[in-house]
């Protein structure tokens, strides 16, 4: 299998006042086409820094990164979004779906930014919520929808436009043990159908849906464990 993210030496720097925090202190990572890889570790431990560089939303203090054979760090900010599009999708904790708009609309919004066409998005857009079994809830809001519910809604969206990667910061944080487990078997099944899957957990329970599991611990990252 070939590696789709390949990090070399990835820092990142915060200064704080006068003070440098080191979130990420020379990170080497990749990952391959096709798996279904977590990364645990403590709060604070720099986690999120690092999902949010491999997912092109942030960039590093210093280090080499590879997304996809695409030298992501030479790219000029305004490629990154258009990268990032092609070949990310993203979920995290809190959902982040718009409350003003039906379920349908939140997984369609990414396609409109896309500049697909009404009639393709509207079916790419159903076709998602269908995976996630959200297929008679199209046109319930945010607001009408449990947490387990909002958070599928969040995967049809992040998987709409067909990326090859996904990207799930704690994407159980938020819910119930049974909502959190439904959460994980659309992941796995995600994997299964051939998606590259990341996943950010401080719990070791959900990290062991994976087939790999790498240690965030004060920046550095220790493993695979498995
Ligand atoms: N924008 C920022 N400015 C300054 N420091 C930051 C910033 N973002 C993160 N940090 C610091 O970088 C370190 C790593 O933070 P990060 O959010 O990556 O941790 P995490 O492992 O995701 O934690 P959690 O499990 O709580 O989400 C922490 O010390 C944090 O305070
Ligand atoms: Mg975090």
């Amino acid at each position: 299998m070939e590696e789709l993210i390949r990090m070399r030496g990835i820092t990142k720097w915060y200064s704080r006042g006068e003070n440098l925090i080191k979130a990420l202190d020379g990170i080497d990572f990749s990952v391959r086409a096709g798996s279904f890889t977590a990364i645990i570790g403590a709060s604070g431990s720099g986690k999120s820094t690092l999902m949010n560089i491999i997912g092109c939303l942030d960039i590093p203090t210093a280090g080499q990164y590879e997304l996809d054979g695409c030298d992501i760090l030479s790219f000029p900010e305004n490629r990154l979004s258009e990268i990032r599009n092609k070949k990310i999708g993203f979920v995290f904790q809190g959902f982040h779906l718009i409350p003003g708009l039906s379920a349908v609309e939140n997984v369609e919004l990414p396609l409109i930014y896309r500049g697909m066409p009404r009639a393709e998005r509207r079916e790419l857009a159903a076709d998602a919520l269908e995976r996630v079994g959200l297929k008679n809830r199209m046109n319930h809001r945010p607001n009408q929808m449990s947490g387990g519910q909002q958070q599928r809604v969040a995967i049809a969206r992040a998987i709409a436009a067909r990326p090859p990667v996904l990207l799930a910061d704690e994407p159980t944080g938020n819910l119930d043990s049974r909502s959190g487990r439904e959460i994980m078997s659309i992941l796995q099944e995600l994997h299964a159908e051939g998606k590259t899957i990341l996943l950010i957990t401080h719990d070791s329970t959900v990290a062991d849906h994976a087939q790999k599991v790498y240690t965030m611990c004060d920046g550095r990252l220790k493993g695979p464990a498995v």
